[in-house]
């Protein structure tokens, strides 16, 4: 499929923040390893987040998906069935490691696939840890999915990340937490912290600081959480950057979750001299959450290094629109990490933006991007990757004339289910057109 966007008159209007993947994934997967019944709402209706419940059910947790709600009635600590099948992750590598955390404390076989894509991103900073810890996990060389994970008898261990991942981090939490004695892990930076929050919540004994936690196995069954998933930041980035740099724009971007560990964009709008406001804070479950206002502003250019980068790690090809517009160089560095995500989205990114007219070297490690002249529309690709596709459509909307996306279904089939119904009430094209069309090319 392809989306079409033209340049909007104006954007002005409300849209609630679609569910975050992340949260979901870690809502039915923990839930899973609780004793009892939970219920999520909210839950995001998408591939990645679909295709984790499927995994679930192989492994004979009961899930039930009435309108609008998941139920899940979780097995307790070890308590899963051998798959006949192997579990197919599709794109999203973020559950084949969890459930590769999952399911190494039981006795039983489960092997875990996906694209070629999946295929090939890292696997070997959750196999190796779990290896230490007594699970016998086999991939391709490099450790490389498909992977086949025995569980074993766990023991705790300390260990260091080598890159601060809130997906190893959890993989190895969901096994520390079903092993014996203490697992401590410590990290370069501090990661998404979703884990921690959801199994505190749940009454597991996990202590974090700064870039290490600390996890005990659990003494009694986790209690199952009910919660309503929080809406996500990574996909507000695109109208919090686009309203920014539109010259006619105020958008309400609702229930957008801002745990600290996520909102690295927001500071970094910020100091661009963004107008963002964060406004009717409140809880859903363990994880904050709030309104953000946002207007046109005059960016100028910022400078991302290391530090932040786990702070707004999905959120780059949407901030890039932003450096694009600012004012000045806005450098990118420290962020080598973006090469192994669902596309190479440093250079993916830079390909894509160059053909919008964006001036963008890149670096072994991020990017410079020399900002503030208009962009042109152009036809762009999505890489396979539902973020970069997201970007483009939303730029479309700045740039000059028409732009096309080639392999834009990802956009709602992943993580926006309502991008074409949102997008068409807030932004008009020029001509009182609508703003972005999909035409099916398949
Ligand atoms: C995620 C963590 C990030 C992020 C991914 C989801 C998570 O990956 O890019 O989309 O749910 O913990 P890394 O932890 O590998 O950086």
């Amino acid at each position: 499929m392809q989306i079409t966007a033209r340049q909007a008159a104006a954007l002005h209007g409300i849209v609630e923040a679609p569910a975050d993947k992340s949260i979901a994934h870690r809502a039915a997967i923990l839930n899973a390893l609780c004793e009892g019944r939970a219920e999520l709402t909210n839950y995001l209706a998408g591939r990645d987040t679909h295709l984790t419940l499927r995994a679930l059910r192989q492994l004979g947790v009961r899930v039930e998906t009435p309108p609008g709600r998941v139920i899940i009635d979780g097995c307790g600590r070890c308590g899963f069935r051998e798959p006949l099948q192997p579990l197919y992750v599709g794109r999203s590598a973020t559950t084949m490691r969890f459930l590769a955390g999952l399911v190494a404390a039981s006795p039983i076989t489960t092997m875990l696939t996906g694209t070629r894509r999946s295929n090939v991103r890292p696997m070997g900073r959750i196999a190796k840890p779990l290896r230490t810890m007594g699970a016998s996990v086999m991939g391709r060389t490099g450790d490389l999915a498909p992977l086949s994970i025995r569980g074993g008898v766990l023991r705790g261990i300390h260990h260091h990340l080598e890159v601060a991942s809130g997906e190893a981090k959890t993989a190895v939490m969901l096994a520390a937490l079903q092993a014996e004695g203490e697992t401590l892990l410590t990290g370069p930076e501090p990661s998404r912290d979703h884990t921690e929050n959801m199994l505190r919540a749940m009454g597991a004994v996990v202590h974090s600081e700064e870039a290490s936690v600390r996890v005990q196995p659990m003494s009694v069954p986790l209690r199952p959480l009910d919660m309503r998933i929080p809406g996500e930041i990574s996909v507000a980035v695109y109208w919090l950057v686009t309203a920014s740099v539109h010259p006619d724009a105020e958008v309400l971007v609702r229930n957008v979750c801002v745990n600290p560990t996520r909102t690295g964009l927001l500071d970094v709008l910020g100091t661009m001299g963004a107008d963002i406001e964060v406004i009717d804070r409140g809880m859903w479950g363990p994880e904050p959450v709030a309104d953000i206002r946002v207007r046109s502003a005059r960016l100028t250019a910022a400078e991302i290094g290391p530090e932040l980068v786990p702070r707004m790690i999905d959120e780059f090809p949407g901030f890039v629109l932003a450096a694009a517009m600012a004012r000045g160089r806005t450098r990118i560095a420290g962020a080598d990490e973006l090469r192994r995500k669902k596309s190479d989205r440093i250079s993916s990114v830079i390909q894509e933006y160059r053909r919008l007219g964006v001036e963008i070297e890149e670096r072994p490690d991020g990017m410079v991007i020399t900002g503030g002249r208009r962009l042109r529309g152009a036809r762009c690709r999505a890489h396979g990757d539902h973020r970069l596709a997201s970007s483009l459509a939303f730029a479309g909307l700045v740039a000059d004339g028409t732009t096309s996306v080639d392999g834009a279904e990802l956009v709602e089939r992943v993580s926006y289910p309502t991008f074409m119904a949102d997008v068409n009430r807030v932004a008009r094209a020029r001509d009182g057109a609508r703003a972005v069309v999909a035409i099916d090319t398949e």
